[in-house]
């Protein structure tokens, strides 16, 4: 069976037969001669017809993209999160390991093929991260006292809803700083004793940190990370679905995402070896400009990590529709030299056509892509392509079981 028997792309305007060469030349960015074979196989090119290969850090360093950063965006349930498993799972072949936040909690299979367990944040569970914790000190030369800065700048805007003053940046600065080189074991409790210790200049932002370590979640992130929990594992998937599930602020669940987010950067900026950072769900947390910016200040960091990050996004208007981001977003879009684009609604095209830079060629057929398929767009060549799911990857990759009332994350959870 060929691999596009069906959700073949809109082959609306491609009614003839043509080499590959003239199709280049009628359908520039379209058709595109192929990458070659450095990377894993992903499925096959639906206008070359020959099988297309990905390795993100790899053509990074070969020079065929500008940087090994990945976007991935499409509607809910067009194959997401599946090509990002099966992408970890292939790319694991050839060395890589991989950092997974997944808020939904689906890497239990995935994590099942790498031979690990994936971590399960849940109030009232045992597992303990302390984001600012000292050992995770970065192995690569970043600062990790400025990384807990930085993380801290971001958080307490969203905990006090709005910016943070400059009188407080500051303080906060030195805090976590005082923080860092005087605790053995530096907590967010420290942070908050610093805080108070300041007077009325940071009272708003201790009253707010306050706040989140007595809620739902800041127990979790508020004590040493739990032994045991084993730092070099192939796959480390953090999931976050109990968790995310019992906090009903957005600005809980935001924070709470943001920590979790923090704690898996400092393994990845500990970690050596080609690795690939997998934000699933990141529009939630690239909603608010402040957790914005700190994630991509962090993709920024990232760069000296050997690192392919990938944030997962349904459409560029949840980001917009917030306080204002997209300037910030606008960044991290630009930082991904590989953009995989799945379906989008009629109405995400003009957002796409101003931020991604799509032509309309290329709007043409995301527009009407068909489930799993997606447009690629590495550096400035594109490709439209499907997964091809191999035997062994179903039971990684299905997502549906949900829906058909299956427990997906097995029955712990
Ligand atoms: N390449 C593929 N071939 C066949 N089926 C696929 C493919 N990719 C995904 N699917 C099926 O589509 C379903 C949804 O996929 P997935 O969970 O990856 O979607 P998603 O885009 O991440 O959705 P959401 O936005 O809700 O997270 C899965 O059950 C999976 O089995
Ligand atoms: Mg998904």
């Amino acid at each position: 069976m060929g691999a596009f028997s069906t959700g073949v792309p809109p082959p609306r305007r491609v009614a003839h037969r043509a080499t590959t060469a003239s199709l280049q030349a009628l359908l520039p960015f379209i058709a595109e001669s192929s990458l070659g074979s450095a990377g894993v196989y992903i499925g096959t090119d639906a206008f070359s017809r020959s099988p297309f290969y990905y390795d993100p850090i790899r053509m990074y360093l070969d020079g065929v993209i500008g940087d090994p950063n990945i976007l991935v965006i499409g509607r809910l349930g067009y194959g997401k999160s599946a090509l990002m498993k099966a992408l970890s799972r292939r790319l694991n072949v050839v060395g890589y390991s991989t950092i997974y936040l997944d808020p939904k909690g689906e890497t239990t299979p995935l994590a099942g093929a790498f031979g690990v367990e994936p971590l399960r944040l849940a109030a009232g569970g045992a597992l303990r991260l302390n984001p600012l914790d000292e050992k995770l000190a970065s192995a690569t030369g970043l600062d990790p006292t400025r990384e807990r800065e930085l993380l801290m700048r971001a958080v307490l805007p969203v905990m006090l809803e709005r910016p943070l003053r400059p009188a407080e940046l500051r303080i906060v600065s030195e805090v976590v700083r005082e923080v860092v080189e005087s605790c053995p074991q530096p907590t967010l409790r420290d942070v908050h004793a610093g805080l108070a210790a300041r007077g009325a200049v940071t009272c708003d932002p201790a009253d707010a940190l306050w706040d989140y370590i007595h809620g739902p979640a800041g127990a979790l992130f508020d004590a040493p990370t739990s032994a045991g929990v084993d730092l070099n594992a192939p796959l480390l998937a953090l999931n976050l679905r109990r968790l995310t599930q019992t906090l009903t602020a957005e600005k809980q669940r935001l924070v709470t995402l943001a920590l979790a987010a923090a704690w898996l950067f400092a393994i990845v900026s500990r970690r050596r070896g080609y690795k690939l950072f997998v934000a699933d769900e990141a529009w939630f947390m690239l909603r608010h400009r402040a957790a914005a910016e700190w994630f991509q200040a962090q993709w920024k960091l990232c760069r000296a990590t050997s690192t392919a990050n990938v944030a997962v996004l349904h459409r560029l208007s949840d980001l917009e529709a917030a306080d204002g981001t997209m300037a910030s977003v606008r960044g991290l879009l630009s930082d991904c030299a590989t953009k995989v684009i799945f379906n989008q609604e009629p109405g995400e095209i003009p957002l796409l056509q101003k931020h991604l830079g799509l032509s309309s060629t290329e709007v043409e057929y995301v527009r009407s892509l068909g489930r799993a398929w997606a447009l690629w767009r590495v550096g400035e060549r594109s490709f439209v392509v499907k997964l091809d799911v191999q035997p062994a990857e179903w039971a990684i990759v299905d997502t549906d079981g949900a829906m058909r009332g299956e427990v997906l994350d097995g029955p712990e959870d």
